[in-house]
């Protein structure tokens, strides 16, 4: 059973850089969960290179969360069974705003299709014996949480931060409040988290800080993070 009372700190999917090197160097500092960078699923289910390459692991990093992308369900499962010996957690990306992954109904664009939300984590949840999580943003957050967590998610990640902001703009903390008030399984809250402080209160209203950009930066604020903790 994965104990979700241990993750409190977490190195968010950053694409082009949560590869295994930095990763490991996040758990190094102190991060309690890793995430890959987001993988196609059609790409894992054809054996493309590059979805091999970053589909790659080391032992010392666990736990990991592999975090795919698609539009279409029945390829989902196919990739997250691939996945489910390596990875301990598979992660659906329902947050990325990129045009052309919209474009295929993949990543953010489900935020908007709450039938396709349930119908994709059901069948990625029946299929795989891991825990799975989705990492969704603010476009209907409260209901779409609801949605995944009936669909039978373990837990939510939330970037809350609207689609058509990209990653300007603040994240509505407030958001994370309302949607954690209402959630039975954890809500991990991303967002605008830049020095380990930030990260203490997030944990203050989320059941673990998600940090991106400023860990790739500094990714000893996982350090700074876990001595403010003791
Ligand atoms: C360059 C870049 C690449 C990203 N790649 C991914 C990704 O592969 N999957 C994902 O779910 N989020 C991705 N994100 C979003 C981050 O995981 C995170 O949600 C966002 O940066 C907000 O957190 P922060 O304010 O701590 O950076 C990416 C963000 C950036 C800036």
């Amino acid at each position: 059973m994965f104990d979700w009372k241990k993750i409190k700190l977490v190195m968010a999917p950053v694409e082009g850089y949560t590869d295994v090197r930095f990763r490991l160097l996040c758990k190094h500092y102190g991060a309690d969960l890793v995430y890959s960078e987001r993988i196609n699923a059609n790409a894992i289910v054809r054996g493309n290179k590059s979805a091999m390459k970053a589909m790659e692991m080391a032992e010392a990093e666990r736990p990991i969360a592999m975090q795919i992308f698609g539009g279409k369900i029945d390829v989902m499962v196919k990739a997250a069974k691939m996945l489910e010996e390596k990875a301990d957690i598979i992660d659906i990306n329902m947050g990325c705003p990129a045009k052309n992954s919209m474009k295929i109904g993949a990543c953010a664009a489900l935020l908007f299709k709450p039938k396709k939300i349930q119908e994709m984590v059901e069948a990625v949840v029946a299929a795989v014996n891991k825990p799975v999580t989705v990492k969704i943003r603010a476009d209907h957050a409260l209901r779409n949480a609801l949605i995944i967590q009936d669909a039978g998610a373990s837990a939510i990640a939330l970037h809350a931060r609207y689609v058509k902001d990209g990653y300007s703009g603040k994240a509505d903390w407030d958001l994370i409040k309302d949607v954690k008030k209402e959630l039975k399984i954890p809500l991990i809250g991303n967002g605008d988290i830049r020095t380990a402080e930030d990260a203490v209160e997030m944990l203050k209203i989320a059941d673990a800080a998600m940090i991106g950009r400023a860990a790739v930066k500094y990714p000893k604020i996982f350090y700074e993070a876990r001595e403010l903790l003791k």
